[in-house]
């Protein structure tokens, strides 16, 4: 008998998947209207479904205990289940309103809380399976937008569209190129020669809605008082310098960190593009401050290795992981060698992906 079966009484009627990402440039661009460039990781949330027999739709994660229940109109679930009911409710309110209660089985290996976006793939596998379920006929890109309104509306996150385009539209051998004010995209191979590691930090992402939410509204402040739809729309960075601390610096980061994505998707050389996450990295230590002792520490021994190109924290952060940009074939040793030289420090971190 399967699990769902074992746990619904029931087989699944389909299933869907979705993977997390790592993004290798474009930090907290993605809600001034700006680029990003991130990447499937091979970790996915996988999940299985079926109609519910009565007005109760039941989720079910692997990785967590007890079964949750919930119903239109009743206490809204929290962890896993906000998310899940979140997709249920956006798609029911925007979508169709035939959408029934369904039985949902969750399995996942997309670390939570490492900045991989395990929230995304779960939205984008729950709505990618009750897309099939329901016959709705909704694309990936509707899906990604439906994801993120699942999330800022029921996770309390004012998040931007990257993790949820990049969730439903990248793979695991292309950089996902997205301009996120028109959407249009590209997707364009890695630098030759070149190879991702993700390290974890071993420090859970901390602060992470709140000081994000901050950020954000530090943005927006900063965009009213130049006078601007968005910072994307802010060309020089010596405009910012007419702003109080920290407006300024915030301002900085995001006209900076454009200008590298741009300068990343150019054709520029391995060595180029580590150079360009190196300098991600300091931007958003010093000027977007969002990074933690930790991950500076792991990134500076990355950095520091003769076969990484580049480093940076990656996702909101305040914890979790961190890119590097390796020589090929070399990512796996990188990872093992670092993280050794990261434990002589008294940190503990692990190797994600290589
Ligand atoms: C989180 C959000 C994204 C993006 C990143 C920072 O992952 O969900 O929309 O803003 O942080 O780049």
């Amino acid at each position: 008998m399967s699990e769902f079966e074992d746990i619904f009484g029931v087989q699944p009627e389909v299933e869907a998947s979705a993977p997390g990402r790592v993004n290798l440039l474009g930090e907290h661009t993605d809600y001034n209207d700006g680029y990003v460039l991130p990447i499937a990781i091979p970790q996915r949330t996988q999940v299985e479904l079926s109609r519910s027999p009565d007005e109760w739709s039941r989720f079910r994660s692997m990785n967590m205990e007890g079964l949750v229940q919930y119903r239109a109109g009743g206490v809204f679930p929290s962890g896993f289940a906000a998310y899940l009911a979140g997709c249920f409710e956006v798609l029911r309110e925007e979508v169709v309103n035939v959408v029934t209660p369904v039985n949902l089985l969750v399995r996942s290996d997309v670390p939570i809380g490492a900045g991989l976006s395990s929230s995304a793939a779960l939205e984008v596998a729950a709505l990618r399976g009750l897309r099939e379920l329901f016959h709705i006929a909704v694309n990936d890109v509707n899906i990604a937008l439906l994801a993120q309104q699942a999330e800022i509306r029921f996770a309390g996150v004012r998040c931007g569209i990257m993790d949820q385009m990049a969730a439903s539209l990248a793979d695991e051998r292309h950089m996902l190129f997205l301009d996120t004010r028109t959407l249009e995209r590209r997707l364009l191979p890695l630098p030759e020669h070149s190879e991702l590691v993700v390290l974890d930090s071993g420090v859970p992402c901390r602060l992470a809605g709140s000081a994000y939410n901050q950020r954000r509204a530090e943005c927006e402040e900063a965009s009213r008082r130049l006078g601007v739809v968005a910072l994307r729309d802010v060309r020089d960075a010596a405009t910012a310098n007419v702003l109080p601390e920290p407006l300024n610096r915030r301002v900085r980061h995001v006209v900076t960190e454009n200008r590298r994505v741009l300068d990343a998707v150019s054709g520029v050389s391995a060595v180029e593009f580590g150079k360009l996450m190196n300098a991600s990295h300091a931007s958003l230590r010093d000027d977007f401050e969002v990074s933690v002792p930790e991950l500076d520490c792991l990134v500076e021994l990355l950095q520091k290795h003769p076969d990484v190109y580049g480093a940076r924290l990656t996702g909101a952060e305040f914890g979790g992981a961190c890119v590097a940009l390796a020589r090929t074939g070399r990512g796996y040793k990188v990872g093992k060698e670092v993280l050794v030289a990261y434990q002589a420090k008294g940190y503990y971190g692990s190797v994600l992906v290589a």
